[in-house]
């Protein structure tokens, strides 16, 4: 379903009505494409505080394909590493650092902030490195012009974060805002090719006939996977054709049929390195007039199968060591919904799911667990929705818009990497910083 109103504000006469009025004016966001696959404008790399990691920040920093901002020109990105900041004194500097600079970030741009793990034993560093987060979250609500500000915290080096830096300082990240991240010190995987990471890959895309898991499919072929796309029967035709097109297999299977995991383990004989947990569905009804089998089939699906299939296929180790799990939350399952208790039910089950399999799964398998939590996405799910509530939710953001399913695929395809190793057990939500549960 188009979104008119994005396209009206995006003309002069538009822009100018919904200014005088005082409405929301979504900015265009770059996205990244073939032909712009960098941002447009260079990157100032500021500190506050004293920080141990400015000349590997900086290495890394020069491998984004940005160019180093020396005070004039178009500032596409700021990063900010405020990981030395440890009292009141460090915090200020995080203010005069920002303050002078963050008017002239250009449409589309970036801030990240560089945070340390709060301490549990200094409560000074701990008070300031948690207020680093309120700082992060109430600047994404004021940048505006499609401006995204995030927090990254580094146990570890800085390299460590690399393939997070490269993702938040690209157009990949476009409709992700107001998040904070945590990098831990895990060694990263290595990768040959930045341009095409999951070369020699195989990845299983759940859901993938349409919609977010179409883009998940995609997004992660055009990383260098081979991707096996499997959707109901009755997806036949669509998952067919998503599937040819993007040279991967097509495996039509119920995923919450008992025989699930036996037959994607038949399917990827050679073995998986990422599972996209993405099929999902809603059967909404207020709890006083929901039935019982509206409740039974969307936590069989959203939430069971994706409980069976991870053991199954981490027992049998078709999940392979080096492996990605992805599994699709919701902003709903963090903020809840009117007529949703069961959609909400799964998909926080799908968060204490990852947060608690996370780091077991990578001790004894070598294999990460991140979840996405979307916000509004244009897909056939939210077309569904009443048009008043739909409305709501695509304005109810700090970029007053809603996002397209290759923003949840970029961020999908950002842990899926070889180099995500350090990112675990994180629920990521792609969703613009959305009012809701923030
Ligand atoms: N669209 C949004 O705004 C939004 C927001 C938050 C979360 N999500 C989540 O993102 C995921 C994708 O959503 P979407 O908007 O692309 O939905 P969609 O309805 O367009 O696509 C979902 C796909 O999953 C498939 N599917 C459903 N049940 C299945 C089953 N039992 N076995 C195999 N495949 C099955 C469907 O056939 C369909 O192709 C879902 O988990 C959804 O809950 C979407």
């Amino acid at each position: 379903m188009a979104d008119r109103y994005l396209h009206f504000t995006g003309t002069p006469a538009g822009r100018l009505l919904t200014r005088r009025l005082g409405l929301p004016q979504p900015a265009t966001l770059h996205r990244w494409s073939a032909e712009r696959p960098h941002l447009e404008g260079a990157l100032l790399h500021l500190t506050a505080g004293r920080s141990t990691r400015t000349e590997e920040l900086a290495a890394v920093l020069a491998r984004t394909g940005l160019p180093a901002g020396c005070g004039n020109g178009p500032v596409a990105a700021v990063v900010l590493d405020a990981t030395g900041v440890a009292d009141p004194a460090g915090l200020a500097e995080v203010h005069a650092a920002l303050h002078p600079v963050v008017r002239s970030v250009t449409t589309s741009g970036r801030i990240v902030v560089l945070g340390a793990v709060p301490s549990p034993t200094d409560h000074h560093q701990a008070a300031v490195q948690q207020g680093l987060e309120g700082f992060v979250r109430s600047l994404g609500k004021e940048a505006g012009r499609g401006v995204t500000v995030n927090l990254v915290r580094i146990e570890g080096g800085a390299g460590a974060a690399e393939s997070t830096l490269r993702f938040l300082l690209s157009p990949k990240s476009a409709y992700v805002s107001g998040q904070a991240v945590t990098v831990t010190d895990a060694e990263p995987g290595a990768v040959a090719d930045w341009d095409r990471p999951l070369s020699g890959r195989t990845a299983l895309v759940t859901g993938a006939a349409r919609g977010i898991g179409a883009a998940v499919a995609a997004t992660l072929a055009r990383d260098g996977a081979r991707v096996i796309c499997l959707d109901v029967p009755q997806a036949g035709e669509d998952l067919e054709r998503t599937a040819a097109r993007l040279g991967g297999t097509a495996l039509a299977l119920d995923i919450t049929a008992p025989d699930a995991a036996d037959r994607i383990t038949a399917e990827a004989s050679a073995g998986l390195d990422v599972l996209v947990h993405n099929a999902g569905i809603t059967r909404d009804r207020r709890l006083a007039n929901m039935d019982a089998a509206r409740w039974a089939s969307v936590i069989a699906v959203n939430l069971t199968s994706v409980l069976d299939t991870t053991d199954a296929l981490l027992k049998t180790g078709t999940l392979r060591a080096g492996g990605r799990i992805v599994a699709t939350a919701s902003i709903a399952g963090i903020a809840g919904n009117n007529g949703q208790t069961n959609y909400a039910a799964s998909k926080a089950g799908v968060i204490g799911l990852v947060r608690s399999l996370a780091p077991r799964a990578y001790a004894e398998h070598g294999v990460t667990v991140n979840a996405v939590a979307p916000g509004f996405i244009e897909t056939k799910m939210t077309a569904a929705v009443p048009l008043l509530i739909r409305e709501a939710g695509r304005r109810m953001n700090s970029l007053a818009q809603g996002g397209d399913p290759v923003d949840v695929a970029e961020t999908t395809a950002w842990l899926a990497h070889p180099a995500s190793t350090p990112v675990n057990g994180q629920t990521v939500r792609v969703c613009g910083q959305s009012l809701l549960g923030a």
